[in-house]
This record gives structure tokens, sequence and C-alpha cells, in this order.
């Protein structure tokens, strides 16, 4: 890794929650729900974990010029992500309305608004912070051009790109050629590969045309079934680790966030997985997106105690 710098590169959005015991099917009404507002969005959640856990975070993302868009930026520089770079639009910010049930399953509609604004220009503007940093994290809720150029410039200057394609959709397949890490969840990995995952063997054949496809390293999160790391060293299972979940809203950017951090201190693949598990097992145990994502003191502690 060159630097410890951590860049992430995505999405923000204020995120609206209504809890109610069972999801809404198509045309249905259920009641009895509470609702929450707060900071969510792909990017801005896996910055905000790699912060939290001990990083050295840069986030851009594009806001509009609203209430939404500057409540959610100031609450970045509380959280001590540098934002220098944030760019502002004049779409509305992103909003997210999510629906979590009793299995603490959920279901998200996203109006992108200001994160569909984000271009390949802008991306050319902060090409000096996309070369200083040894890792930069992606994700698909801005357009796939826009990540592309990204992923481009940064494996271009050596900068570890690791690319969580959420949501999943069609990627061009040059993107493999800058990508060093994808980190898929079972739908998405489903969706890009053609094989429905349901397994563990299931996931290793989808990584493996992943892998056909140019992708070198492959991580899948399979929840409570753990997560494979597919890659040039063969292949391992990480087991998940048992909790009672409530809300498993962002469950997968604090994974990926969390990864970024043990990667950037220097952890090979397996350590860092585990150190991303313990993280975003803590982070479902609670409500909500950033609300929910843990501490480095929380993380270390129960890593000690995981056998
Ligand atoms: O991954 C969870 C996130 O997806 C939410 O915070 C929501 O904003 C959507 O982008």
């Amino acid at each position: 890794m060159k630097s410890k710098k951590i860049l992430v590169i995505g999405s923000s959005n204020t995120d609206m929650t209504v809890k109610t015991d069972k999801l809404p099917a198509p045309g249905e009404t259920v009641l009895g729900g509470v609702f929450t507002m707060g900071n969510g969005g792909k990017g801005a959640n896996q910055a905000v974990a790699a912060k939290r856990l001990g990083g050295d975070v840069t986030f851009v993302c594009k806001v509009g010029k609203d209430l939404f868009g500057e409540n959610s930026s100031e609450s970045y520089s509380r959280e001590g992500l540098d934002i220098s770079h944030i760019l502002y639009s004049e779409k509305p910010s992103g909003v997210a309305l999510i629906n979590v049930d009793a299995n603490a399953e959920n279901s998200i509609s996203v109006a992108s608004g200001a994160n569909m604004d984000f271009s390949v220009e802008d991306i050319r503007k902060i090409e000096d912070v996309i070369r200083e940093a040894g890792i930069m994290l992606l994700q698909l809720e801005i357009p796939v051009e826009t990540v592309l150029e990204a992923a481009r410039i940064a494996s271009e200057s050596g900068t570890f790109v690791i690319l969580n394609p959420a949501p999943a959709c069609t990627l061009p397949s040059e993107i493999y050629r800058y990508v060093s890490l994808v980190i898929p969840n079972e739908t998405e990995v489903s969706q890009m590969s053609g094989v429905q995952v349901t397994d563990c063997a299931t996931a290793e054949e989808a990584a493996g045309r992943l892998r056909l496809q140019g992708a070198g390293n492959v991580i899948i999160t399979l929840g409570s079934k753990g997560s494979l790391i597919c890659g040039n060293d063969g292949v391992t299972h990480i087991p998940s680790r048992k909790v009672d979940a409530i809300d498993t809203t962002a469950a997968g950017d604090t994974f990926c966030g969390a990864l970024c951090v043990a990667l950037a201190e220097g952890k090979d693949l397996v350590q860092a997985v585990r150190f991303a598990t313990v993280a975003s097992s803590i982070a479902v145990t609670r409500s909500g997106a950033q609300e929910s994502v843990p501490k480095r003191a929380e993380v270390d502690d129960a890593l000690s105690a995981w056998k």
C-alpha cells in the first residue's frame, strides 16, 4: 500500500426509515411503524465507518444546495472526515426511503438527485486527491462512467481500488482492469455473474465467473452465512459472528469501510475480513445507517473475544 490514506468517492443520502413488523407487499399498506431520519448513502456510510474505525479518510460526494445537503456535510465534518472536495449540485440532495421489518431485513428506494449529477469532469478535477490515496473505495450510487473514470485514474497511479458493486448494475467489462478487489453481496453477485448464489458453493462459482471477466480478488458477503474470499491465494470462508440483528441497513457499508481500515493498517485479506465481519456484526444490532457504525474499541474488544 503506497499510503494509508483512504479515499471514498460515492453517494450521500438522507435516510427516512419506517420500522414495521413486515415489509409491505406491492399494493399493501402496513400500519404501526416507527419513523426515524438520519444520514445515509452507501458512500457516506462507508466513509463514516472507515473514519470511526481509525482510518485517515477523505470523502467526496455531491449534495444539493439544500437543508439535507447542509446537514449531511456538517455531520461528515463532525465525524472528522476530510470533505474539502465536497461538490454541490443544483439538483436536490439524495433521499432514501427505507423499510425495515422485524427480521432486520430492509427494502430501499433511492431518489438519487445530486448523486447522479456527479460527473466524469468532477472526477478529473480531483485527480491529485485520487493519485495520493493508498486505497480508494467506490460503490454504484453515482454514475457508472464516473466510477469508471475514478478507478482508471487510481489504478494508473498505483492506488488500490475497491469496488462495492451496490446496487448491482451492468458494468463495463474494462472496469475489472482497474479494480483490485470487488465486494458484492449475494444478490449483487447473482445479478453480475448469472449464478444464483445461495451458499458457499454457488458463491465460489459466481466469484469464478467474475474472475474470468477480469476481477482479481473477490469477497462475497453472505449475511448470516459469513463471507467468501476468492482470489489469487485460493478460497477462504470466514464464518459470521452470531448476534441478534435488529436492522441490517449499512451492514455491508460498515464491512467495506472496516476492510479498508484493516488493509491500510497492513493486515492481510483474511485478517481484514475478520475485522470487517466483527464491525458489521455490531452494526446490525443497532438501528439506522451511520448511527449503527461501531467505534474502534468496540470492534477490537469483540474481535479478541471472537473464536
Ligand atoms: O447501504 C445502505 C444505504 O443504502 C442507505 O443508507 C441508503 O441511503 C441507501 O443508499
